[in-house]
């Protein structure tokens, strides 16, 4: 195709990726042949592309010819019909159906059931308290999380801190185990046609007694509401109410399927992602004392002791700040994809039918052509004066046009709900053992190898 490319092995360029992770490759690849390379993702050829306006071709104005992702790994039955893997017509529906669930109105309905979840966190971090120590703060944060998506999706208590060997947060850990799914991952980077094979077979990279646990869970829930719906307010009743409302409107709603399939995407797409965001929110405020400092004089004056709902943390406008630069320097998806379902051309260069297209994230939010000083941590990048000088193809950590996160509302509500009540009731400090520059875990998303550690004291 005329693009610079490292010559691939019969491996691909799979010893690349295990050497380094896909950060280290990425960082590599870009250093030694610019910003649209080729690469090799096992036997998949792909280009890397960190040039902000071919993605701006990509993934708004050429949209209609980059709607789909590539499927790497196949899914099973159950999975198939999430909103992440439909394609084309099919995802334009359910994409459709799905979006109003995160409407502002439905946000609000859910703070309370946040803030109790939060509560839980801090109780349990209080509880934990070492004038002497560091805390890893990574688990604590993935407790939450998972609270709040037992309840949000599923209406479920399941209290993860004091109930670590509950099945449903159990099961869901299980979904998203890296190293279960990566011989799954490298035999389809190696062989693609496998993963239709797989998918035919039903197998994918999700523990099969886990996706049976699911769908227990949601076949129960779906019986118990039949009788009595209408005050729930989590996912499941949304999807099932979009379910209604649309085939009385002529549509033919959500199938039951089709619900728990985004039922259990929604733990998928929301639980490392958002307990990562606070755990690297939290460094980063902790390793710029000045900057936590600013950030608790700003609650104190707007929201006092009051709880923090979807209405009142938008007036957090530094916390916003922060919030946004931690997910420059920390975005926690490595890498968005699209596949090309025509021959086309971005600026310049012809892109084959099927031709699948990697951004790499953290290469381009660290990149000195869009970003100053790419390595510091510097919320007022993202301040009203400054935000317009930002290049918004060069900042995607919610991925950008109508293919991007439809979780961004609940994503940022819950971030922000956290990060304002730990700091009502603590103070983050650097110790010792925090690694300033955090060394980064090799796969899946973008991870601290060596995990959070923080003193803690109470306000
Ligand atoms: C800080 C937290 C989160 C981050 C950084 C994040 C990031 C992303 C990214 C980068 C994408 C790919 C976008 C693209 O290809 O352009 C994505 C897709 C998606 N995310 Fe999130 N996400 C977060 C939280 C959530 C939550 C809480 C939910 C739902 C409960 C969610 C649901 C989804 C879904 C359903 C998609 C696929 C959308 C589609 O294919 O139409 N995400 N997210």
């Amino acid at each position: 195709m005329g693009v610079p490319a490292p010559k691939p092995g019969f491996l691909g360029m799979l010893p690349l990726y295990a050497k380094k992770g896909i950060i280290g490759m990425d960082l590599e690849m870009t250093e030694k042949y610019g910003r649209v390379s080729g690469i090799f993702h096992g036997r998949i050829p792909a280009l890397l592309i960190s040039d902000a306006e071919m993605i701006k071709q990509i993934f708004v104005e050429d949209f209609s010819k980059f709607v789909n992702r590539n499927r790497f790994v196949p899914s099973v039955n159950m999975m198939k019909k999430a909103v992440s893997n439909v394609e084309n017509e099919e995802w334009k529906y359910m994409r459709s159906i799905i979006t109003p669930t995160f409407s502002s109105a439905k946000m609000r309905e859910m703070c309370s059931s946040i803030n109790l979840c939060c509560d839980r966190l801090v109780k349990k971090l209080a509880s934990k308290i070492d004038p002497d120590k560091a805390i890893k703060l990574d688990e604590l944060c993935q407790s939450y999380t998972m609270d709040v998506i037992a309840a949000t999706s599923f209406g479920l208590d399941i209290d993860s801190h004091n109930n670590p060997d509950n099945s449903f947060f159990k099961n869901a850990k299980r979904t998203l185990n890296f190293s279960f799914s990566l011989n799954i991952i490298v035999l389809c980077m190696m062989f693609p046609f496998l993963t239709d094979i797989l998918d035919y077979l039903n197998i994918g990279h999700i523990p099969k007694d886990s996706a049976e646990y699911f769908i227990n869970v949601v076949n129960q829930a779906l019986d118990d509401r039949k009788a009595d719906s209408s005050t729930r307010r989590d996912f499941l009743q949304l999807m099932m109410n979009a379910q209604k409302e649309n085939s009385e409107n002529s549509g033919r709603g959500l199938t039951k399927d089709e619900v728990l399939a985004n039922s259990l995407f929604f733990i998928m797409a929301g639980f490392d992602t958002t307990s990562l965001t606070i755990a690297f929110t939290l460094h980063c405020i902790a390793i710029h004392p000045e900057v936590q400092e600013r950030a608790f004089r700003e609650i104190q004056s707007k929201l006092g002791e009051r709880k923090p709902n979807y209405d009142n943390v938008k007036e957090l406008e530094y916390l916003d700040m922060i919030i946004s630069e931690t997910l420059r320097l920390y975005p926690p998806a490595t890498r968005l994809n699209r596949r090309a379902n025509c021959d086309t051309t971005v600026k310049g260069l012809f892109i084959p039918k099927s031709m699948v297209i990697m951004i790499p994230l953290y290469t381009l939010h660290r990149d000195p052509e869009y970003w100053i000083d790419p390595e510091d941590f510097n919320p007022e990048r993202f301040s009203p004066e400054n935000k317009h000088t930002i290049n918004p193809y060069a900042y995607m950590p919610f991925g950008a046009g109508p293919r991007n996160c439809v979780g961004i509302r609940l994503a940022n509500l819950v971030t922000k709900i956290a990060i304002v009540t730990l700091l009502q009731n603590f103070q983050f400090i650097q110790t010792p053992e925090t690694e300033v520059k955090p060394k980064l875990a090799t796969g899946g998303f973008v991870r601290p190898q060596n995990g959070t550690w923080l003193q803690v004291r109470s306000r």
